[in-house]
């Protein structure tokens, strides 16, 4: 039985039925779904019920993948797997207002994964393992679309800017009390290309979002002002496709060429368990 790819969102974002991910996929399906991942930038595969060795194996289809930040303690401390949730190992409720929670909240900004590492990530796969029933959506901004979008004149004038990219800067803003030099010696500001060629496709992106800080070789302020600028650009509602999740769905999204956000949820009444898997990026986006 063939699948079936339902488009979501105006512009981006597809769904996938008809496929169980546990089992392993027949080449042309796996050939299915990366054209429409490479087409959508985002895809939602529903009743996914994956444990993290399937989620890793579905992952692994896609290239080599990340292990996580070392010195951040919240997010699996150099594991494949990723926990994004508010249940402690005891099954309670952790406290919204615990550092962790509010170490995770930085994921309520815009941003790209791993766009503060020298490779960033290209995709990342995120399961719901509980979700809450209201709340608690992920937000995607297609920056293909919105580059498309702009004037003939902006595009020639953001052409080979980079941007630096830091986690201690985007962190700091949520939670300074959390950086730790550790985290800064191991996460030093990178650079990365601001109009990004995506190879599949041959389409531009902006890429941008929280973790960029500044424009190489601009007062710091002008730089801001244009990533701001670009951001509320970028994630306009005809650009945006809001996710509601259900249990077991399982997201699949382009870093490259699109921007997430978390949405906030009654933190106090409701669990919310997220798994990610992250696939690494080809290469620096910047020659070094
Ligand atoms: C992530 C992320 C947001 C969310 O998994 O990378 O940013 O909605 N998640 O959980
Ligand atoms: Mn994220």
């Amino acid at each position: 039985m063939g699948i079936i790819i339902n488009k979501l969102g105006s512009c981006f974002a597809a769904e996938v039925l008809g496929i169980d991910l546990r089992k392993p996929l027949e080449e042309d399906t796996f050939k299915q779904i990366q054209d429409a991942f490479y087409e959508y930038s985002v895809l939602v595969f529903r009743d996914q019920d994956l444990n993290d060795e399937q989620q890793i194996a579905f992952s692994r289809r896609f290239g080599p993948l990340e292990s996580s930040v070392k010195s951040n303690p919240y997010s699996g401390g150099g594991g494949q797997v990723i926990v994004l949730s508010n249940v402690n190992e005891k099954g309670e409720i952790i406290p919204p207002n615990s550092d962790q929670m509010i170490y995770l909240s930085g994921n309520m900004l815009w941003h790209s994964d791993s766009s503060f590492k020298r490779i960033p990530a290209k995709a990342s796969i995120l399961s719901g393992r509980e979700v809450p029933p209201e709340g608690g959506e992920t937000e995607y901004a297609s920056t293909r679309a919105a580059y498309e979008a702009l004037p003939d004149e902006k595009k020639a004038m953001l052409e080979d800017l980079i941007a630096t990219h830091d986690y201690s800067y985007s962190r700091g803003q949520v939670a300074p009390h959390l950086i730790t030099q550790a985290l800064r010696d191991e996460l030093p500001p990178v650079p990365q290309i601001l109009v990004r060629t995506l190879p599949e496709t041959g389409k531009k992106a902006l890429f941008i979002g929280s973790h960029a800080s500044h424009i190489v070789g601009w007062p710091i302020e002008k730089g801001r002002a244009l990533l701001k600028e670009l951001l509320e650009w970028s994630t306009q509602p005809q650009f945006v496709y809001t996710h509601t999740w259900r249990p077991k769905d399982l997201v699949m999204w382009d870093n490259r060429c699109c921007l997430h956000r978390g949405r906030p949820w009654d933190g106090r009444k409701y669990r919310r368990i997220m798994h990610r898997t992250t696939i690494a990026g080809d290469g620096p986006t910047v020659r070094p």
